[in-house]
């Protein structure tokens, strides 16, 4: 018996040193799995497909309960409460996105909410939003549906501060609002492609088409980079129509073209190259500091009976169920998934070297949401063209910025490194 105790003595006598030494270990593990992997969202590429799957890697940092829940996966349920904004608070929503000014009659769409099917998303809170955001600039960077998602984030902010309309250019594609007191700066700057295109010129005529050159960086967003601390990525449509494919100056192939001596590559290709290639800007940059990167995945078009111009139209008043969608999501979710691929990557890269990437993974939830469009509602009777590419104000859209805020919120818990 004393023998037993003199030995357990000896033992905590040896052991205490070793177990200090790994205490210390183990926190240095700890700060620097903290430091070097803090992304809150799970989206590694065997994840793919519109129902991203929940399981949480062991290396990320403890997160509480409710961060760990997947928030893009879920469904739309009634909500009695209405939008956070009217066409009445909100002065600047766009006309074409005022449904309700160009007489759309139903009002049920924007009386649904999502929710996540293991979490609450938290209502939008413009003051949270503010506060995380303070003296930080955000640029929203791609096409007219990504401008979209910064008028319903203004419509939302608005009800807080009225942001200072600071800067507008003549085609109205570049844009700079800047909330005083928060000292909050929002850009949206336009790009077709994220990459260098020109339009296509066949026999001196423009053919509708683009030239896309897939390995330049697009001059309209990438020198204002040093200053952005959050970049929103998102683009598609533009892919999805005849353009030619370059690399290296040299004709690669095209989409959609169908000559013998070009080969078509698909949009798919185009998009991969395209986010690629930007996300390895972000990551060469070298007078870019700490930059939170998010993907904005593709948010679909909606078109049924036809095409835009085929009489193509989009008169759904109420969301599809998770099952109802056609098609598991057909070729959205394809280019969704080849999104949520690159910017995989890209974090793996990035997070060596302080740079954050995570999602806003919009696609699953917008399938379901045919019935969010302007359709016909968009100053545009005479013509009598459907818009089911952008979406109305307010309208489900607004979500994208409840995702927004959410994902800034679980992020903030890693402060961006100071300039
Ligand atoms: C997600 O989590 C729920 C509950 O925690 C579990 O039942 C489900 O199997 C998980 N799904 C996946 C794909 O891991
Ligand atoms: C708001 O929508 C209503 C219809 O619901 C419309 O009559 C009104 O003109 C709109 N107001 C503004 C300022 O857009
Ligand atoms: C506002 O934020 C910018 C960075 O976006 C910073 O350079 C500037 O000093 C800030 N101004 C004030 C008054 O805090
Ligand atoms: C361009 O012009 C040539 C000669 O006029 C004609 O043969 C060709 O079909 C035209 N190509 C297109 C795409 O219109
Ligand atoms: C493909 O063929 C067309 C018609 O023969 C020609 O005008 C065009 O220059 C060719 N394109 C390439 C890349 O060779
Ligand atoms: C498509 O056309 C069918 C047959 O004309 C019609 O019943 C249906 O309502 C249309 N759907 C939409 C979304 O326009």
């Amino acid at each position: 018996m004393l023998l037993f105790r003199q030995q357990e003595k000896i033992f905590i006598l040896l052991s205490r040193p070793l177990l200090l030494i790994c205490s210390v270990c183990f926190t240095i593990l700890l700060i620097f799995y903290a430091l070097r992997a803090p992304d809150s969202i799970n989206f590694t590429a065997k994840n793919v497909g519109y129902v991203p799957s929940n399981s949480s890697s062991s290396l990320h940092p403890p997160a509480k309960e409710d961060e760990k829940c997947n928030l893009f996966k879920g469904r739309w349920i009634w909500d009695e409460k209405g939008p956070l904004y009217t066409n009445f608070s909100c002065k600047t929503i766009p006309d074409k996105k005022n449904c309700f000014l160009h007489e759309r009659m139903d009002k049920d769409f924007v009386h649904w909410r999502w929710k996540p099917d293991e979490c609450e998303l938290p209502v939008f809170d413009p003051r949270s939003f503010l506060s995380i955001a303070r003296g930080k600039t955000m640029a929203f960077i791609g096409d007219s549906v990504s401008r979209n998602q910064m008028e319903s984030l203004l419509c939302l902010l608005s009800t807080e501060e009225t942001p200072k309309d600071v800067y507008k250019d003549a085609k109205d594609r570049f844009r700079t609002w800047h909330f005083p007191h928060y000292n909050f700066t929002m850009m949206s700057l336009w790009s077709r492609f994220l990459v260098t295109s020109s339009q296509t010129i066949v026999n001196g005529s423009v053919t509708g088409g683009f030239d896309v050159h897939l390995d330049k960086v697009d001059d309209n967003w990438a020198p204002k980079l040093p200053v952005v601390d959050y970049a929103i990525f998102s683009d598609a449509q533009w892919f999805l129509r005849q353009n030619y494919l370059y690399e290296g100056g040299n004709l690669i192939g095209c989409i959609y073209c169908q000559e013998p001596n070009v080969t078509d590559l698909g949009p798919g290709l185009a998009i991969q190259r395209a986010f690629r290639t930007a996300f390895k800007y972000i990551n060469d940059c070298k007078n870019c500091f700490g930059i939170l990167t998010l993907l904005r995945t593709i948010s679909p078009s909606q078109f049924e009976n036809g095409t835009w111009k085929t009489g193509g139209s989009c008169v759904r008043t109420s969301p599809l169920a998770p099952e109802e969608i056609q098609d598991a999501g057909g070729a959205d979710m394809e280019y969704r998934n080849i999104q949520m691929a690159e910017i995989e990557s890209a974090r793996k890269r990035g997070e060596k070297i302080g740079n954050r990437f995570d999602v806003l993974d919009v696609t699953g939830a917008m399938l379901m949401r045919p019935d969010g469009h302007p359709g016909l509602h968009w100053r545009n009777k005479k013509k009598g063209y459907s818009d089911c590419v952008h979406w109305c104000l307010p309208g489900p859209i607004d979500v994208w910025n409840e995702f927004l805020l959410e994902v800034l919120r679980r992020q903030s818990h890693f402060p961006l490194r100071s300039r």
